[in-house]
Formats: structure tokens, C-alpha cells, sequence
């Protein structure tokens, strides 16, 4: 990993910030005795064990492990590559540092770079251009919506022209074609000519969470071409990545997020206009569905999230859905539905900003808008119907993995469907049909390896299920495992457990896992993506009855090998003792067995 940057000025630009500025500028640290403390960005919790140490100029999260310096900081927060982080801080910093070299590594992010150049001067040529003579219909549109100079220039919009190829033809001089390839601003002919993606449209330039342009949303001007479609975005590009991308996140971030969570709208005029009118923290997908993945770049800021919707009945029954996979993100997320024809843009700009918070603040908690769904759509009158209500919720709750909120949830399941907590559960644990692929399908090798599988099982339910911790003290402590891997990991789980009431694998994993962990690690990953019910109580039942028997098994060789000697040795009494205690644990071995 040839850095082309000398080890020399790295150190400089080390020595020239403070770990405490740098991380402090993307968290709110709170003083904690020797170290300063946050809520970790690198995972999902409640109370803070994220320290940042002045001293020795490193971070650690105690949660989740994450730690490093402050090259790692950025590198994991912001996605920086190391050499561009160390840039970036040599910029703030004031610190010249020479670059050398230039391997394959070098080439790609030199293109990153190129690309990010290219993406940075069409946002300029495009807002030159709504500034120009020919940008004077864009503007009387952006008027029109009350879309004041500033926000125009706070959210950097612009026109691209009406010709094919003003963009091209604009940046030829100062910018390699490649990279306006590759940044999606071009289209290719049949006939292998290049012109421009963006014509005779509004331009939203769309950021990521750092503030660079990374793509393009082109809206149509009213009256312009009959049957275009409304807007033509950015293609997925090495840079432009919809999954990953918030409208307004950088702009939102500004803000304080922990406090007053994040609006999310569906569309950018609706986030530039709620900007507009004070409300700061909107932002929106670009034209995508909103994935667990966009929740998981927004827990970095805050864990309040609010959905607004456009109250049209068929943009709300198309959405409704798409939530499902939300349900169980450790997020409070609620969900408004505006009133019927307005979008937020609409709604502000009639209402203004004060009764928009009103609104968010009157959201109601996902699940129970899942659940008042639910009811409203079957006939719960009928038994059919509620049942059919029933399983709709219950699949939901199947998904979440939290013990506490499951049972939150299955409380206001009873409630709103008016069906006892017990009976909820038992369809619960009925359906549906789909098993856990918990326990690993390879036949163990040996009966070391089987030993070490069982107790994979048992490391596995406890992380899955920690309410398993208070029967594993007594029934199999840490050091009662033998695979020294599991072993290890094991007795990490029990130290989370009693400093934290809660384990997760992280938690355990120092570094690699390997040998019979790396197994258990992999399904645990695997249990994370599935959406069915896994039967930990049972693994971990499992697991024991398992060990015991191959413990008596391992007590039956060692008496056989005892009766072989006590009769070689022609020691009638001991022979008899000692087949006497074999018959006896052959019985228990079979009725183990049997009982399975
Ligand atoms: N969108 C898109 N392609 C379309 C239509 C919509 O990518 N053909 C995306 C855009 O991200 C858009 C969002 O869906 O911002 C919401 O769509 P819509 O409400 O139609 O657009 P607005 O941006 O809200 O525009 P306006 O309210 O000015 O009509
Ligand atoms: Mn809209």
C-alpha cells in the first residue's frame, strides 16, 4: 500500500490538527474526564461509548470497537480514501505536502478525483447559465415557486441549455470528455456521437453528505417539449450512488439532527422549499424508495426520523409497503400523510414553515401506521379477515430483533387488533412456514469438531438472544467451552453482557474471526438478512443436551478402555464395577437419544 504521500508530511498533517477539533466538527463531544464522548456513528446505540482521547490523538468506540487515529476518523466517516483524507486535513490545517509516485491505486482515485472536477464544473456552467440571457424562463419558473436568489444559490441550481451539446461544448477546453463520460454527463448516439444528458432543463445539482456534486436531477420546464419525461437524473456512476445518497444531507447536517431528527419528502423542490421556510433538517432520496441502507447514513446524525408523504391515495398505497423493511431499523421513524393534493412545497408555501413542524410533530410511530392499516384494510369483523389483519402485523414483527421492541410491538398489536398478547404470540411462533437456517448443514469430523459445533450453537443463541445469559452462567460458563476461539469469544460475550445487558457481534470480535467462531460469526451475518423467527432457546437447548451426550460418550470410551485393562489384569471386582457403570450410562446415552 504505497501511500505517494511521504511518511514525513503525513506526520506533519497529524501533528498540525486535533483529533478533538476534527471529530468534534461531525459529532457533538461532551468533556468525560480524560476523554470526550458522542453516540458512536460507526453503529447504532443509545447511550455513548464512542471516546475521543486528546491525549494520545486516537478515537475508540467501546461498543463496536472501531478506533484509530485521525486519518481513520475520516476514512470511515466521510469514506475517504487515506491519502485523500490526509489531503483534506493538510488542507484545513495550512500544511503543503508533496505528493510523489503514482501506482494503480494512485490512478483511480486521480480519476475519482478527474470525475469529481468534471461533475463540480458542469454544476458552475449550469448555474452560470440560469444566471445568463438564456437562463430567463428557468428563472421566471424558480419565481414562480418562490424560490428565492439565495436558496438558488445555497442549493447551486441551474439550467442546462437547450442545444445538444452546451455542457460538451462549455467544458471541452478545461476537462477531459472521459470524465464527463463517467460522471453520467453524457449520452452516447447510435451512432457513437457524444451529447449532453441534461437539455433545456432545471438543474438540481445533487451533493453528497460532504457537499461535492456527485450527480444531476434535470427538471422540464413547463411548456417545454410535449411527453418528455419530468426529470432525467444521473445514471449510476462509480460516484453517483442512489442508494447512498441523500438530497440536502449535506445542508441538513449543518443542523442540529440529534435534537430535532430528519424530514424526509420525496421530492427536491419540497426540500428547498422547507429549507426556505426554516425547516433545515429535510432532506430527500433521489427518486428511489427509501432503504434500510439511506437509514443507516442517517444514524450516523440522529435516530428521529419523520416520513411525509404527498397525500395522493395512490403514491401512498404505492410507498406503504416499502416500509415494511423499516419496521425494524432501531430508529423512531413516523410517518404524515399530508392532506389530500399537496405536496410539502405546496404546503409550506400556503401554510408556511410553523404548521409544516406542527404537522411532522403530529406523526404517527410507523408501526402504528402499519398496524392502523392493517385493520382498516380487512374486515377485522369477520374471523377471516382479523386473522389475515393479524398475520399482515405479525410478519412485521417478525422481523424485529430487539426483544423489547418486539414485545412493545406485540402489546399494541393486542390492543389494535383486540386479540390477547398470548394468542398474538403463539401465531408467532406458528408461522410462518420458513425455518431458520440456523445450524450448519456440514457433518462435524471429528468428535472435537462436534464438541466445537455445539458450542457454536450455544455462542450463537446467546448473541442472538441475551435473555439466554442468566441460564449460561450456570449451565455452560465461558470456560466450560474448549474450542479456545469460542472460548474467547465467549467470554467477551459474557463481560458485554454484564457491562451492557446486551451483546452484539461485534461486541465479540476483536479481529478476524476464525476457526468454529468464523462459522457462528457468518450465520449470525446471515440470521441479520433473513426475515424469519430464529428458535434461539432451542439452539441453545440444543447445544446442551448435544455436549452431554457426547460427554457420556466420552465417559463410555474411557470405561471400555478401563474394562479392557481390568481384564487383562484379571481384576474380577473392578471388572464388575466397572460394567456395572457402563450399562447403566449405555441406558442414559440410549434414552438421550430417544428423547430428541
Ligand atoms: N422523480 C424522478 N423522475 C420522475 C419523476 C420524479 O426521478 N420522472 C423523482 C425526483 O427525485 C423528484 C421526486 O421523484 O424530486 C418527486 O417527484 P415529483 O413530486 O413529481 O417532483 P418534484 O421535485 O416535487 O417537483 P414538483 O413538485 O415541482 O412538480
Ligand atoms: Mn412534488
Amino acid at each position: 500500500m504505497g501511500s505517494r504521500i511521504p511518511d514525513e508530511d503525513i506526520d506533519r498533517v497529524r501533528e498540525a490538527v486535533d483529533i478533538v477539533e476534527v471529530i468534534g466538527a461531525h459529532l457533538p463531544l461532551k468533556r468525560s474526564g480524560k476523554s470526550y464522548k458522542a453516540l458512536c456513528p460507526f453503529h447504532s446505540e443509545k447511550t455513548p461509548s464512542f471516546h475521543v482521547f486528546p491525549e494520545s490523538q486516537i478515537f475508540k468506540c467501546f461498543g463496536c470497537g472501531k478506533g484509530g487515529n485521525v486519518f481513520h476518523f475520516l476514512m470511515g466517516h466521510e469514506k475517504m480514501e487515506f491519502p485523500e483524507a490526509v489531503k483534506f486535513l493538510a488542507d484545513r490545517a495550512g500544511v503543503s505536502i508533496r505528493e510523489t509516485g503514482g501506482g494503480p491505486q494512485d490512478a483511480s482515485s486521480r480519476e475519482r478525483q478527474g470525475i469529481l472536477d468534471a461533475l463540480r464544473a458542469a454544476a458552475s456552467h449550469f448555474r452560470s447559465n440560469l444566471k445568463s440571457e438564456a437562463g430567463a424562463e428557468a428563472r421566471a419558473y424558480l419565481e414562480k415557486r418562490e424560490v428565492t436568489a439565495q436558496t438558488a444559490d445555497r442549493f447551486l441550481l441551474g439550467y442546462a441549455l437547450a442545444g445538444w451539446d452546451g455542457c460538451l461544448k462549455a467544458l471541452a477546453g478545461d476537462v477531459r470528455e472521459s470524465y464527463l463520460e463517467e460522471g453520467g454527463l453524457l449520452v452516447t448516439s447510435r451512432s457513437g456521437g457524444k451529447y449532453d444528458r441534461f437539455r433545456n432543463r432545471l438543474v438540481f445539482p445533487i451533493c453528497d453528505a460532504r457537499g461535492r456534486v456527485v450527480g444531476f436531477g434535470g427538471r422540464v420546464l413547463p411548456g417545454a417539449d410535449e411527453g418528455a419525461p419530468k426529470y432525467v437524473n444521473t445514471p449510476e456512476t462509480s460516484i453517483y450512488r442512489k442508494s447512498r445518497l441523500l438530497y440536502g444531507l449535506h445542508l441538513a447536517r449543518e443542523e442540529d439532527l440529534r435534537g430535532e431528527g430528519v424530514v424526509m419528502v420525496e421530492g427536491y423542490t419540497d426540500v428547498i422549499l422547507l429549507h426556505q421556510a426554516g425547516i433545515r433538517n429535510a432532506v430527500a432520496t433521489c427518486g428511489t424508495a427509501l432503504t434500510p441502507e439511506h437509514v443507516s447514513l442517517l444514524k450516523r446524525y440522529t435516530d428521529r426520523l419523520s416520513l411525509v408523504f404527498d397525500g395522493d391515495e395512490a403514491g401512498v398505497a404505492a410507498m406503504e409497503r416499502g416500509l415494511d423493511v423499516l419496521v425494524a431499523e432501531d430508529m423512531d421513524i413516523s410517518v404524515v400523510i399530508l392532506p389530500a393534493g399537496e405536496d410539502p412545497a405546496d404546503f409550506v408555501a400556503s401554510r408556511g414553515g410553523e404548521s409544516f413542524r406542527d404537522a411532522v410533530s403530529g406523526g404517527r410511530d410507523l408501526f402504528d401506521f402499519k398496524l392502523e392499516t392493517a385493520v382498516r384494510k380487512e374486515d377485522v369483523t369477520t374471523s377471516a379477515g382479523l386473522s389475515r389483519a393479524a398475520d399482515e402485523v405479525l410478519a412485521l414483527i417478525r422481523r424485529v430483533r430487539n426483544p423489547v421492541k418486539r414485545e412493545s410491538f406485540l402489546h399494541r398489536a393486542s390492543e389494535g387488533l383486540g386479540v390477547s398478547r398470548d394468542a398474538l404470540s403463539s401465531r408467532l411462533r406458528q408461522g410462518p412456514k420458513r425455518v431458520s437456517p440456523l445450524r450448519s448443514r456440514r457433518a462435524p469430523s471429528s468428535s472435537s469438531d462436534a464438541r466445537a459445533r455445539c458450542e457454536g450453537w450455544i455462542l450463537e443463541a446467546l448473541l442472538g438472544d441475551a435473555s439466554l445469559f442468566a441460564r449460561a452462567r450456570e449451565e455452560m460458563p465461558s470456560e466450560r467451552f474448549e474450542d479456545p476461539t469460542l472460548r474467547e469469544a465467549a467470554r467477551r460475550a459474557f463481560e458485554v453482557f454484564d457491562r451492557s445487558g446486551r451483546v452484539v457481534l461485534a461486541q465479540v470480535i476483536q479481529s478476524e474471526p476464525e476457526g468454529a467462531f468464523k462459522e457462528v460469526s457468518e450465520r449470525i451475518f446471515e440470521q441479520e438478512m433473513a426475515d424469519c423467527l430464529p428458535e434461539y432457546k432451542k439452539l441453545y437447548e440444543d447445544g446442551l443436551e448435544e455436549i452431554a451426550r457426547l460427554n457420556l460418550k466420552t465417559r463410555k470410551g474411557a470405561l471400555q478402555s478401563a474394562l479392557k485393562e481390568a481384564e487383562a489384569s484379571g481384576d474380577r471386582e473392578r471388572k464388575r464395577a466397572l460394567l456395572e457403570e457402563l450399562v447403566a450410562l449405555s441406558c442414559q446415552i440410549e434414552s438421550k437419544s430417544s428423547g430428541q
